[in-house]
């Protein structure tokens, strides 16, 4: 291990761009598929991960809704998400906001009242054994219509006690925010903050209206915001923070190489940038990968990535008495000899 993969390892992070579907490592989607009686398309773990070859997000994403198949039981989601926590708390994330996708489930026949009990069993223990607290944000997917947004929509409003934001994701060429406008308006009056995956594969003119047509809070990648001076100007201006996932963008050939990646452009351009794994079963790192590949890919200082490390906990949706207390404890843990 580097100095700086354990000054990596050491930095309490907070992930905010992760969707809990996207955390099904392989093994367990076999697990889960002879529990419960699913084929799948693979023969084995090594035949899946050889097909985990990208050439864009659609190719990712045929594969991502395949996986969810072995998902029926209240218990899959628990142990899918309780999982994803150990891993988490492993590298010392301190709180995650983490996406899912509910018509991924329903269109199957899932009721959404399961999946929500499964993930909520989750977060409690993993609140109570692993000291990590995390809070869910329900997706749109946006290649679906928005008939089928707002049924969804209508299905959260029991659970606002733990569903806290409404986000949009799935193939963006082709869906813009814009056609979200209705839902994401009723979304925003029920209480939910809101966020949109926005400039991962689509134009700069998405991000302009995920900010002025959807009212987000938050930009889900926004990594080609850096081609519209306007945009940049006015993210900077907002303080509107980009939740990039470095690995993702590399295995889904949103950058050619890690050394092309826009995150230390987006730094000296002032956007308040955070680092998260976005579907670490796929794309081969969670939280301390993904900091430490695009850390040595774009030779970032060690005071880089505290930074961005802290502009997790600041970016948060935390209530305001827990972010303090958070940033609290971030600037004591990297005040401590150890790091
Ligand atoms: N982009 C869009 N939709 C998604 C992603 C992503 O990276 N991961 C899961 N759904
Ligand atoms: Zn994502």
């Amino acid at each position: 291990m580097t100095d700086t993969d354990a000054t990596i390892a050491r930095l309490p992070k907070a992930e905010l761009h992760v969707h809990i579907e996207g955390t099904l490592e392989p093994e367990l989607m076999f697990a889960l598929a002879r529990r419960n009686n699913v084929r799948l398309a693979h023969s084995d773990v090594a035949a899946l991960r050889r097909a985990y070859a990208f050439t864009n997000l659609q190719d990712f994403l045929d594969l991502y809704y395949q996986g969810m198949s072995v998902l029926l039981h209240e218990a899959d989601f628990y142990d899918l998400a309780m999982a994803y926590f150990r891993k988490a708390a492993s590298q010392n994330v301190r709180y995650v906001e983490f996406f899912f996708d509910p018509q991924g489930h329903t269109s199957r026949g899932i009721a959404f009242e399961t999946v929500i009990a499964g993930l909520a069993r989750a977060q409690a223990d993993a609140e109570a054994q692993l000291g990590l607290a995390s809070r869910m944000i329900m997706c749109f997917l946006r290649h679906l219509d928005e008939a089928d947004a707002e049924r969804t929509l209508d299905q959260a409003l029991k659970h606002k006690d733990k569903i806290i934001g409404i986000g949009l994701d799935s193939s963006e060429v082709g869906y813009p925010p814009s056609r979200f406008k209705n839902v994401f308006r009723r979304a925003r009056e029920e209480g939910f903050l809101l966020v949109a995956h926005a400039g991962e594969e689509g134009p700069p003119n998405y991000v302009w209206e995920a900010i002025d047509v959807l009212g987000i809070d938050r930009i889900d990648h926004g990594n080609r915001a850096l081609e519209d001076a306007a945009l940049v100007k006015r993210l900077a201006k907002d303080g509107l923070a980009l939740t990039v996932c470095p690995l993702s963008n590399l295995r889904l050939c949103v950058v050619k190489d890690m050394k092309d990646h826009p995150l230390r452009r987006m730094i000296d351009a002032g956007l308040k940038v955070t680092i998260n794994s976005d579907d670490p079963a796929y794309f081969g790192g969670y939280m301390n990968e993904n900091f430490a590949s695009v850390g040595s890919a774009l030779g970032l200082s060690a005071d880089h990535l505290m930074q961005i490390a802290r502009n997790g906990f600041e970016a948060s949706f935390m209530p305001a008495h827990m972010k303090e207390a958070a940033l609290d404890a971030f600037d004591q843990a990297i005040r401590s000899p150890a790091v």
